[in-house]
């Protein structure tokens, strides 16, 4: 489970409200095809998996905020492509495969260790040639070395971050059994109020 599972609750009883998608969504929507299948792993209120979903993909949202999904399902129980389970995503077991799974600021919720059994388990339910993206906080982030240390790259403010570096990541993708086709760092990716962190963006395959 996330480190700071009472952090996003409150949050969320504050944001229920699924509003704008977010600019990776936007990135990610051309390489969707409706029909298909998709898990996104940490969908928070849900707005990035209700655009997926209005663009015909059949979607499933996993988040640890419990409420927030209870208000999801009731709100969205006429979509028949779109759900929402309450789940620790990095222990979900076994599911069907999926051609897509998502995960936007959520790696870097969660430990070394869970991240390795996250990216196993993508590996394992992901169809042939299906797709994982992935946004997520760099070691260049300006948030990087604020709060306490509890471990390599990661940090306790009101809530856990452990940011990540760029290449050790990928050997992480790679030693999972993924091959990366698109990886980016920058700034201008994820902007929000005042911030405007150097994020990683990264595409990757699964080829059986
Ligand atoms: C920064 S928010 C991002 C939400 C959404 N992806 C977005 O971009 O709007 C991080 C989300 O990941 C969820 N989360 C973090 N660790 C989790 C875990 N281990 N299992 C399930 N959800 C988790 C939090 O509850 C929160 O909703």
């Amino acid at each position: 489970m996330s480190e700071s599972k009472a952090y996003w609750e409150a949050y969320y009883a504050n944001h229920k409200e699924p509003k704008n998608e977010s600019m990776f969504a936007r990135f990610v929507k051309p390489f969707l095809h409706s029909q298909k299948s998709l898990y996104e792993l940490g969908c928070g209120n849900g707005r990035d998996s209700i655009f997926f979903a209005k663009e015909g993909v059949n979607v499933t949202g996993f988040d640890q905020c419990n409420n927030e999904i209870d208000y999801l399902n009731t709100k969205f129980e006429d979509f028949e492509n779109i759900s929402f389970e309450e789940g620790d995503f990095t222990s979900l077991g076994s599911k069907p495969k999926a051609q897509y799974i998502y995960s936007r600021f959520t790696l870097h919720s969660i430990n070394l260790e869970s991240e390795i059994r996250t990216l196993n388990w993508v590996t394992n339910h992901l169809l042939p040639s299906g797709l994982f993206f992935i946004e997520v906080r760099s070691i260049k982030d300006e948030l990087y070395g604020i709060g306490n240390e509890v471990e390599k790259d990661a940090f306790v403010t009101d809530h856990y971050r452990r940011f990540l570096e760029l290449n050790s990541f990928i050997e992480r993708i790679k030693d999972a059994g993924l091959n990366v086709l698109y990886k980016i760092q920058s700034r201008g990716l994820a902007p929000f109020k005042t911030e405007d962190p150097e994020v990683i963006r990264i595409i990757a395959q699964y080829n059986s």
